[in-house]
């Protein structure tokens, strides 16, 4: 395999979803130069239709109890519809996934208490010091938001060309209100997901979480 082949294969595989990451922060210019790799990605007639907000510091730690508390109190506003309703392959692979996360951490399936605390996990960043919110400036719609999708793979592929690790989280998308507020984001910007950032606490036990993949064959055709 050439050398170019190997690199990206060796990259794209060891990108996952990491929810453990060590306090240690991440030099300024490395977040720069992360985004910028990212700036390449393609869009619809180039509109790079994205705005992204990273918080680190003070404001992350201010996120985190907003997010937290915001969700105990029942705050629940998204400024695009989730509903979650899987069916067939999907719901089995939704399962599988949830399954390896919590058999990682050693929690039971109907362990709801510890089952509750992971997810709570997802609004103090994994304990990352570092998150990034992806927005998607309106009247942009189903479209851009691929384009939005395709710049956030970029991203989280070249943390990984950078040592670094990632986890993309709906969750974070869930108080838009709040969010925009502690950002000072203007109400024309939505937000479709947020992605916690930094160094992988390898230690972490949810960290053990290995997910599997559809075979090729069961997703992709080519016809002649
Ligand atoms: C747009 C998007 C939103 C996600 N939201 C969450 C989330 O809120 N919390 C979480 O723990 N994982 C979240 N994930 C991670 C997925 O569960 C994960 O990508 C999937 O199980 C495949 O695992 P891998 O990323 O380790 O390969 C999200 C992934 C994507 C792409």
């Amino acid at each position: 395999m050439s050398d170019k082949r190997q690199i990206f294969s060796d990259i794209v595989k060891q990108r996952r979803s990491v929810r453990g990451f060590k306090k240690e922060v991440v030099d300024r210019s490395i977040i720069e130069s992360v985004f910028q790799n990212a700036q390449h990605a393609p869009s619809n007639c180039n509109t790079q239709p994205w705005q992204v907000v990273i918080a680190s510091g003070a404001k992350c730690d201010e996120l985190r109890e907003k997010f937290t508390t915001g969700f105990l109190e029942g705050q629940f506003n998204l400024d695009f519809p989730y509903d979650g309703q899987y069916a067939g392959v999907y719901k089995d692979r939704q399962y599988d996934a949830a399954n390896q996360l919590y058999s990682a951490q050693g929690i039971a399936r109907e362990d709801k208490q510890r089952r509750n605390e992971v997810f709570m996990r997802n609004f103090v960043f994994f304990d990352a010091p570092h998150v990034a919110f992806f927005f998607l400036p309106e009247p942009f719609g189903l479209r851009e938001a691929a384009d939005l999708g395709m710049y956030a793979q970029s991203v989280m592929l070249s943390l990984v060309a950078h040592g670094l690790a990632s986890c993309p989280q709906t969750a974070l998308s869930m108080n838009a209100d709040m969010l925009r507020d502690a950002l000072g984001v203007p109400e024309t910007d939505k937000v479709l997901f947020g992605l916690s950032f930094g160094y992988e606490d390898e230690d972490h036990p949810a960290n053990k979480c290995r997910v599997g993949r559809a075979e090729l064959k069961d997703v992709v055709r080519i016809v002649e």
